[in-house]
C-alpha cells in the first residue's frame, strides 16, 4: 500500500514513521527532517490512502475534495471537521448528544459576555469559536483579565476573525486526558490514552501552546475509564453526527477532564493530537496503515494491539514560542542522538538554510521521544537526549511525565 500523509509537523513525522512499518509513505509538504517528504499538492499525488494530519486542511474540506476525486481518505469532511472549526457548533452538538461537558454561552457582543462572566467563579474560561492553533483559550483566575479578553477577542485584535464569536465556559478542575478514537462513520476503536502538557512553562505556568510534551500510558486510566469514554462520549457523538447526515471517518480526539463530578469533555479535535500522536501511535503493534484504510473504507475490521512500553515526548521550542517564535537558528547536537537506545526524534519546525544546515523554522522545532519499560525510563532517555541538543533560545519543559513516573516507579 502507498500512503500519502498530509502535513509538516512532528505528528506527521510520527505517522509516517509508523505507517512506514507496513506501507510505502510519502509526506506532503513534510519538512527536511521527515524522510519521504515531497513538494506536491495532495491532489496531484498518487496513493492508495491519504491521511490528513492538521485541522486547517480538514476544516477547509481537503478530505471532501480528495474523496470527490475518488481517493480513499482518512480524515473527516468539512461537515464533521466543524467539531474543531467551531467550538460553538461543537458545544451545541454535544449538548444534543447528551455528552457531559462544561456549561457554556456563545457570544458576539461584549455586554452579554461580561454578564455571564460575572455569574461564574474562577477559573474563568474564554475561547475563540474558530481555529487559533491551540492558543485561543484563556484560563485565568482573574475576572478582569477574562473581561478584557472578551473585548480583545470580539474586536479581532487577539485572534482575527477566529475570535469574533467566542465561547465562555464554567471553569473545570481536574487531571486531563487525551483519547484518540479511530472512527469509520459508524463505529470506533480507541487508541491508548495520553496526557498532554498544554502550558508553556513548568508546573503549568504561562500561556497555552499547541502542546509541550506528552506521555502514554497514563497510570490513572484503566479499562473502565475507556469503556466510559466510549459509552458516554465517542458513541453518542458518532450517533449524533450520523443523525445529522455526517459520515465521520477519521480521528475523533476527546480532550477530557476528570472532575469531582466525573469526566467531562473539554474539547473535540478532528485529527491525531500533536504531540499525543508521537507517544500513542508508536505503541501500536498492529498494522496502522491497515486500520486507517479500513476506517476510510467505512468498516473497521481489525483490532489495534499495543505494546506495554512507555513513551514520553518533550517538545524543544524556539525562543519566543508561543507568542512570536524566532526562526533561522542553527540546530546543534542532532547527530549525537543517532544510535541512542530508545530515542527517536520527530522533526516539527525545521528548514535547511542556504549553507545546508538544519535550522529552526517554527515554534515547536523538535519532538524528542524516549521509550522504555517504565515512564521513568522513557523520561530519562528523552531528557538525556534533550540535554545534547541546543540552539540559541531553545526551551522546553522539565516536568513532562514527572508526576506520573514518580507515581508508578
Ligand atoms: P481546548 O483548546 O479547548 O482544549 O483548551 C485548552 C486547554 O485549556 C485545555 O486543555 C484545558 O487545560 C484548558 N481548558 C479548556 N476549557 C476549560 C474549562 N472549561 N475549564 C478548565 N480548563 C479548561
Ligand atoms: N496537543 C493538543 C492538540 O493536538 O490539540
Amino acid at each position: 500500500m502507498k500512503v500519502c500523509v498530509v502535513g509538516s509537523g512532528g505528528r506527521e513525522h510520527a505517522l509516517a514513521d509508523v505507517l512506514g512499518r507496513s506501507a510505502e509513505v510519502v509526506v506532503t509538504p513534510g519538512n527536511p527532517g521527515i524522510p519521504g517528504s515531497i513538494d506536491a499538492p495532495p491532489e496531484e499525488v498518487e496513493a492508495d490512502l491519504f491521511v490528513i494530519g492538521p485541522e486547517v486542511p480538514l476544516v477547509d474540506g481537503l478530505a471532501d475534495r480528495l474523496r470527490a476525486a475518488g481517493r480513499l481518505v482518512f480524515g473527516p469532511g468539512a461537515d464533521g471537521a466543524r467539531l474543531e472549526g467551531s467550538k460553538a457548533w461543537m458545544k451545541e452538538l454535544v449538548a444534543a448528544a447528551g455528552v457531559p461537558t462544561a456549561r457554556h454561552g456563545t457570544f458576539d457582543a461584549v455586554e452579554p459576555a461580561h454578564a455571564m462572566l460575572d455569574t461564574l467563579t474562577p477559573p474563568f474560561v474564554v475561547k475563540t469559536d474558530g481555529l487559533a492553533a491551540g492558543k485561543g483559550v484563556l484560563v485565568t483566575e482573574s475576572l478582569s483579565e477574562a473581561r478584557n479578553a472578551v473585548g480583545d477577542y470580539l474586536s479581532g485584535a487577539s485572534f482575527g476573525d477566529a475570535g469574533r464569536t467566542l465561547v465562555i465556559e464554567e471553569g473545570l478542575v481536574g487531571p486531563e486526558l487525551s483519547v484518540l478514537a479511530v472512527c469509520d462513520g459508524t463505529d470506533a476503536v480507541l487508541l491508548p490514552p495520553a496526557q498532554d502538557f498544554k502550558r508553556a512553562g513548568d508546573h503549568d505556568a504561562g500561556p497555552n501552546t499547541g502542546g509541550m510534551g506528552a506521555y502514554s500510558p497514563v497510570p490513572i486510566v484503566d479499562g473502565d475509564v475507556l469503556a466510559t469514554v466510549m459509552d458516554r462520549f465517542i458513541g453518542p457523538t458518532l450517533r449524533e453526527l450520523r443523525a445529522r447526515g455526517i459520515d465521520y471517518r477519521g480521528v475523533l480526539y476527546a480532550g477530557l477532564m476528570f472532575t469531582a463530578d466525573g469526566p467531562k469533555l473539554i474539547e473535540y479535535n478532528v485529527r491525531f493530537g500533536d504531540p499525543e500522536c508521537q507517544v500513542v501511535v508508536p505503541r501500536l503493534t498492529s498494522d496502522l496503515a491497515q486500520l486507517l484504510a479500513e476506517a476510510a473504507e467505512g468498516r473497521i475490521r481489525s483490532t489495534p494491539t499495543v505494546s506495554d512500553e512507555a513513551h514520553v515526548t518533550v517538545i524543544c521550542a524556539s525562543e519566543g514560542y508561543p507568542a512570536s517564535p524566532r526562526t533561522g537558528d542553527v540546530i546543534h547536537g542532532l547527530e549525537e542522538l543517532e544510535g541512542l537506545p530508545g530515542v527517536q526524534v520527530y522533526a516539527a519546525g525545521v528548514a535547511v538554510d542556504p549553507e545546508g544546515r538544519l535550522v529552526t523554522a517554527g515554534g515547536r522545532v523538535l519532538d524528542v521521544c524516549g521509550r522504555g519499560a517504565t515512564l521513568a525510563d522513557a523520561r530519562e532517555r528523552a531528557y538525556d537526549a534533550v540535554s545534547r541538543l541546543s540552539w540559541p533560545g531553545m526551551h522546553h519543559r522539565t516536568d513532562i511525565a514527572r508526576a506520573a513516573s514518580v507515581s508508578t516507579s
